[in-house]
């Protein structure tokens, strides 16, 4: 396993994260898998030398982080491992059930710490940007998180530039923690992010670690193969748009003269990305974890990364809310 830095910090973590949306078979995940089957996932993961895995309050209403934090403590020991969760989404209906006030973000890390059986996550992030809740009070919730030891770090999710910008720059004028990570959607045919999100984490050192960098299996398989994740992925169907299908034809193209799958070929992509961590794969087979860490051996050339990129048709901007 190769390991990096994450961003600038001094934290080691796996080339690769393994992403847990689709353990708990809840919520708005319907095609997850329940715990028997999600086991093996996070065993082999650990057994590969991942050390990084993600997950959400949210992912299915809870059930993820119950299902990661009794796998991780069978199957790995707490110090080896670099765990990482989010919060915002609504957990429960009414007043305060979800968003990054101040009441909900001391609410909700007690409620994570509890599921995933431990006394403090790696890497706290906000999912989303509260377009009801002033920054200030996020950041300095999550400053107090830290200073409590339930966080080690901090990090964000899909948002605007610009207010991930305010926020590194209210941090640093408060003396507040920073975030250190950018948890963004990302991958061959979803660059949006390459105009200004990631140029501003290069410049601010902070760690990228895509979501999605298979486009939820697009980029894995011919455009019109339909898996029973696909046909039940809402949100899925929101974020790709029939120009991909070129790109994805090119992804099978280069794999095919590669000898590879293909989603060696679309994670492999990314290690030419400045700024790029780790991206955070879903697995539903456990050859798509032996795909991933293989991908890390897989180095394109730059014409090569030149043909899967040409036929790139800029995208309306979406999952910021
Ligand atoms: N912050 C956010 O807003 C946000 C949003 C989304 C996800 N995430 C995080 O990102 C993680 C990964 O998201 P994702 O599951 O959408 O990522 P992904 O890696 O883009 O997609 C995973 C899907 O790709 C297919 N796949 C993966 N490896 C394959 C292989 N080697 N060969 C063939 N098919 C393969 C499978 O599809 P089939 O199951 O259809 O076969 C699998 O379910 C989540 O678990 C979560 O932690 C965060």
């Amino acid at each position: 396993m190769k390991y990096v830095k994450l961003g600038s910090t001094g934290l080691d973590v796996s080339a690769i994260c393994l992403g847990t949306m689709s353990f708990g078979g809840g919520g708005n995940h319907t095609w997850g898998y329940d715990e028997e089957a999600s086991r093996p996932f996070l065993k082999q993961a650990v057994e590969a030398g991942i050390n990084f895995f993600d997950t959400a309050n949210i992912y299915s209403v809870g059930k993820s982080e119950e299902i990661v934090g009794r796998a991780l403590k069978d199957f790995a020991k707490r110090d080896e491992i670099v765990l990482a969760t989010k919060l915002h989404g609504r957990m429960r209906p009414g007043p305060n059930g979800g968003g990054l006030s101040r009441k909900a973000i001391m609410t909700e890390i007690d409620r994570s710490l509890v599921r995933l059986e431990t006394d403090y996550v790696d890497l706290y992030q906000i999912h989303r940007w509260d377009y009801e809740t002033p920054i200030e009070e996020t950041l300095e919730a999550l400053h107090d998180v830290v200073k409590a030891g339930k966080a080690r770090y901090i990090g964000a999710s899909s948002m605007y530039a610009w207010q991930f910008s305010k926020a590194l720059y209210l941090a640093e004028k408060h003396g507040w923690t920073r975030f250190v990570t950018m948890q963004n959607h990302y991958n061959l045919i979803y660059r949006e992010e390459e105009r200004e999100m990631l140029p501003l984490c290069a410049d601010q050192g902070i760690g990228v670690i895509p979501w999605s960098p298979l486009a939820r299996g697009r980029l894995t398989r011919d455009w019109d193969t339909a898996t029973a994740r696909s046909d039940t992925d809402e949100f899925g169907k929101l974020l790709y748009v029939d120009s991909d299908r070129t790109v994805v034809e090119r992804v099978g193209e280069v794999a095919a003269e590669r000898g590879v799958p293909r989603a060696q070929v679309a994670l492999a992509w990314f290690g030419g990305k400045p700024g790029v961590a780790a991206p955070i794969i879903g697995a539903t087979k456990p050859e798509h974890i032996d795909d991933a860490i293989a991908s890390l051996d897989l180095e394109l050339t730059p014409a090569e990364v030149a043909r899967l990129e040409e036929p790139y048709a800029p995208h309306v901007t979406v999952g910021f809310r």
